[in-house]
């Protein structure tokens, strides 16, 4: 990172308050691309609200946000997609009745040039990118509700994908799995950061943090507590940022 290269987001001075309580109190973050980003603290700490005034789901009350250095106006989710930013959420936005291919167009169907839906093509695209992203993936013809948690994360992530996804928010996306799903979703992740995508993540696990993350932003009631490589710090030292809302002694500047 040698080179001054533009950031993918960045987040200057959010602000949202719900009533008396200041949700997220002037916080400043950015990602780039390629880069998995964490973003921690405890629950209520603001992580979720500041990820929702990025995808356009919660209004901010202050604060602007850029996009590859330009600013970008991101008002609702909608406006979001035109900057190529998808969320995944712990409960997935799936329609369980439908196989892979159907939720991977949800809304977004392919058709015929006779205006028809075209399932042929909708699941050979399907086929292409699980090959890509989770080439394990069989159950192509069952219904979503069929599917263990890991493989819904990864229709979720392959949606996401195909429809050229640049930045990603994932908010907890393993803290329903159990340890060999979790595995399959930290693999996804780090094939989207091998093909440039910037992510953040949102997680509760410090371990999974410093396995996954080349930066974690950390919050505390609302607050920045600190931005910190976490080659340079240990578990406990973002536990600590986590916990007592301060930077290591080692870093404090
Ligand atoms: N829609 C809402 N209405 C009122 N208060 C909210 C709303 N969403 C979040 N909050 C409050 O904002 C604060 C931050 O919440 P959140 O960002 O969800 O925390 P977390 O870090 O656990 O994701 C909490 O005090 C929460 O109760
Ligand atoms: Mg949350």
């Amino acid at each position: 990172m040698t080179t001054a290269r533009v950031p993918l987001v960045e987040m200057r001075d959010m602000q949202k308050a719900f009533g008396g309580i200041r949700a997220v109190d002037h916080v400043t973050i950015d990602l780039y691309p390629g880069e998995v980003v964490g973003v921690l603290g405890h629950n209520g700490a603001g992580k979720s609200v500041l990820m929702k005034m990025l995808s356009g789901a919660i209004q901010r009350d202050g604060g602007e946000i850029f996009i590859n250095g330009s600013r970008a106006e991101i008002t609702n989710p909608r406006d979001a997609r035109k900057y190529n930013l998808e969320t995944i959420y712990q409960t997935l936005a799936l329609a369980d009745n439908l196989d892979a291919a159907s939720n991977l167009f949800l809304g977004r169907e392919l058709v015929t040039p006779f205006g028809f839906v075209d399932d042929s093509t909708m699941e050979a695209e399907t086929r292409k990118i699980m090959a890509r992203l989770n080439p394990n993936f069989r159950r192509f013809s069952e219904p979503v509700s069929a599917l263990s948690g890991g493989q819904r994360q990864s229709v979720a992530i392959a949606r996401a994908v195909y429809f050229n996804a640049r930045i990603l928010i994932m908010d907890e996306p393993t803290a329903a799995l159990g340890p060999y799903e979790t595995q399959t979703v930290m693999e996804l992740i780090d094939e989207l950061r091998r093909q440039g995508i910037g992510i953040f993540l949102i997680d509760h696990d410090i371990h999974q943090v410093k396995v996954m993350c080349d930066r974690a932003h950390v919050m505390k009631n609302g607050q920045l507590v600190g931005t910190v490589k976490v080659a340079d710090v240990t578990e406990d030292d973002l536990l600590a940022m986590i916990i007592a809302g301060k930077k290591p002694e080692h870093m404090a500047a």
